[in-house]
């Protein structure tokens, strides 16, 4: 390949994304290029059509025009399990825990859709079912070790502290080794100190697993220490691209947050 520092090669490539739900444009031609190992950060005011970019990307809804390419693929019209297992990961807005299931489980069914069990093999207890087994709980601890959770793991996750059952949903995103990470306001409820670890550990995430992530965030603090490139939403449509210092003095981005928040 013929990726270099200065021109590396996009993962992920949107092109005139528009989106209608029934009366309302939520997106309107939408133009965004991710590269292989940037963190994209991508903020708007509310409802300005963020978290329906994520769904269109990963299959849940599907566009009224315009073409989702990743790698080689046209992902478009693809269902959720298909981009999934392409590599593109998520976590929602409102976080999706299986409550009831222990936190080991949460990880270990993420990741048993990767890594198909014939159910033969389980049926007759084999060998190799419980090789594979072992492989994903051990897999699976590393996980939560990694998103310090390891001493919760027979915990149910509908009772861990809140921060705590987002970075799970992180960790069980990343069961499915992707290449792309979505992550939808991963700091939402945070303290401080919480958001400032969760900082640390999504850049040690994006070093160890050579991870592509975009990230949707409200905190501009976190946003600009986290990302190299911003794109701006506002009202379904781009209104500004570039590097979080160059996005944060134009006026027009000011003027979305301001006139928003005016009338919030
Ligand atoms: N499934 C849906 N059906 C109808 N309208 C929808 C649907 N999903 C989103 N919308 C509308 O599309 C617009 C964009 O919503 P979206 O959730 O993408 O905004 P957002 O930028 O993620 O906002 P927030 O910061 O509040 O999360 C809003 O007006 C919202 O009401
Ligand atoms: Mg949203």
């Amino acid at each position: 390949m013929h990726s270099t520092q200065s021109n590396p090669l996009p993962i992920l490539r949107i092109d005139g994304l528009t989106k209608d739900f029934r009366g309302l444009r939520a997106l309107t031609k939408v133009e965004l290029i991710v590269h292989e190992r940037e963190i994209l950060g991508v903020i708007g005011p509310n409802g300005a059509g963020k978290t329906t970019l994520f769904n269109l990307i990963t299959g849940l809804i599907h566009p009224t025009q315009g073409k989702i390419l990743f790698l080689d693929h046209d992902i478009t019209f693809k269902e959720p399990d298909y981009v999934t297992k392409l590599g593109i990961g998520r976590t929602f807005q409102n976080i999706r825990l299986f409550n009831a299931m222990t936190v080991l489980d949460n990880v270990r069914v993420a990741m048993q859709l990767h890594m198909p069990i014939n159910p033969f093999t389980i049926f007759l207890s084999s060998p190799s079912f419980l090789d594979k087994e072992n492989q994903l709980e051990k897999r699976a601890i590393r996980l939560l070790t990694l998103f310090g959770l390891e001493n919760f793991r027979n915990q149910e996750a509908g009772n861990l502290p809140y921060a705590h059952q987002r970075r799970l949903e992180i960790a069980r995103a990343l069961a499915l080794q992707p290449k792309l990470l979505l992550l939808d306001e991963p700091t939402a409820g945070m303290n401080p100190s919480e958001t400032q670890e969760l900082l640390q550990l999504i850049l040690r995430l994006h070093e160890e697993y050579h991870l592509t992530i975009i990230l949707i965030a409200h905190d501009m603090r976190f946003v600009m220490n986290l990302c190299q490139r911003v794109q701006v939403l506002n009202q379904g449509e781009t209104i500004a691209v570039g590097s979080p210092d160059e996005v944060r003095s134009l006026p027009q981005v000011i003027e979305a947050y301001l006139g928003r928040s005016a009338h919030a």
